[in-house]
């Protein structure tokens, strides 16, 4: 592109134009962040339309909450051209804006509920604030949280001859199959800078607003991870408009499912119901995307350490290590998760747990709800 001087702007117009200190845009020309690429007859640091593309890209990604280190990366990735940032942002700004009027309409609640006299419960007061949970427990996550060789090759299997695969919510990566181009969205900073270093590319992003074009991949997968999505249908539909199949690792939450099936819930954590009430039933999510349903079966020396991953192994729930890479822990708050593990740990002291439990002691792979959406 032919670019004339007129459409260069001094560094002191980009500063007032962007609402940001000339220091600021002189510390990310040092850094290498956003280089004005000329200099006015003056001698002044002067931004071409380009320089002011990538600049916009810079600071908009920074009021988002990037680091600068971050950054650089997005930014200096040869595969992402400006529409594809375009659509990055988009989405990001988004899901922000959704985030603030959430947070807005819970405090008008609360106020309204204060004036009234009505004291809110710890849990109304915590949901607005869920979309940041990872960032908050994601370090603790890759101690107990890995690859299921036979839960993997279930899902691999689910995704039949796609090419191109989407993995939604990827987390740390542990299920993107090492065989297929594989593209990434997480929206939290902590796990995505938890990816090991030749982990497939990883877009910021949140599955109700994919930043892709319709049909761009051949399939799209979502691992453990819809429970946690603001409006799970309207995530499961835009996986499928960005893909032609679409495979999703879930639970039933039902009381014949999971809540009542498995004795962790069943006999020492009954909050994890509440935490399940008002979200879609595993029916209702197969139906937004038109799924069978398939059982996943939980090996009993399961590798990766999800909610009933240690099923034959309740020591392992005495490990806060195992509690804290489970975000049922932190959402059931420190009240309930003291009383369930001391009541445990004394059920498995007297032996009570082994009695209750005699059937599981010879099991090798257990029925507890989980489920594959295959569409
Ligand atoms: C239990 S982890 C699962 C991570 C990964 N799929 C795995 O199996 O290891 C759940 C992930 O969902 C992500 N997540 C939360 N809300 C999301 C949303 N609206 N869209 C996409 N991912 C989301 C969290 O940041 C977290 O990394």
């Amino acid at each position: 592109m032919v670019t004339t001087m007129d459409e260069h702007l001094t560094v002191g117009r980009v500063a007032d134009l962007a609402g940001i200190s000339v220091r600021t845009l002189h510390h990310y020309d040092e850094i290498g962040l956003a280089r004005p690429s000329a200099r006015t007859s003056a001698g002044y640091r002067a931004y071409s339309p380009t320089d002011v593309e990538r600049l916009r890209e810079v600071l908009t990604y920074r009021r988002l909450g990037f680091g600068l280190r971050e950054i650089a990366d997005l930014v200096d990735d040869p595969t992402t051209d400006t529409v594809a940032h375009l659509r990055n942002l988009r989405s990001l700004l988004h899901e922000q804006r959704d985030r603030t009027a959430a947070m807005v309409e819970a405090i008008d609640r609360e106020l309204e509920a204060r004036a009234m006299g009505i004291r809110t419960t710890p849990e109304d007061q915590l949901k607005p604030l869920g979309a940041r949970l990872y960032d908050d427990i994601g370090h603790a996550y890759p101690v107990t949280r890995r690859t299921e060789p036979r839960i993997a090759a279930q899902v691999w299997a689910a995704l039949g001859d796609a090419r191109t695969v989407l993995n939604v919510g990827a987390g740390t990566g542990s299920y993107e199959p090492p065989d297929r181009d594989v593209t990434a969205v997480e929206p939290s900073a902590v796990m995505r800078a938890q990816r090991p270093p030749d982990a497939a590319p990883c877009v910021a992003a949140t599955a109700e607003n994919l930043p892709f074009a319709d049909q761009s991949f051949d399939a799209a997968m979502a691992f453990s991870t819809v429970h946690h999505w603001r409006d799970p249908i309207a995530g499961l539909r835009e996986l499928r408009r960005v893909a032609r199949r679409v495979v999703v690792f879930t639970h039933d939450d039902s009381d014949a499912g999971w809540h009542r099936r498995f004795w962790l819930s069943r006999d020492y954590l009954p909050e994890v119901a509440d935490l399940v009430t008002g979200r879609p039933s595993v029916d209702e999510l197969a139906a937004a995307v038109d799924a069978r349903i398939e059982p996943v079966l939980i090996p009993w020396d399961c590798a990766d350490g999800f909610f009933e991953a240690h099923w034959r192994r309740p020591e392992a729930y005495l490990d806060e290590h195992v509690r804290r890479a489970v975000s049922v822990w932190t959402r059931v708050g420190p009240e309930a998760e003291r009383r369930a593990v001391t009541q445990l740990r004394d059920d498995l002291t007297t032996g009570r747990w082994s009695e209750r439990n005699r059937e599981l002691i010879h099991l090798h792979a257990a029925e507890l709800g989980l489920r594959l959406l295959v569409a």
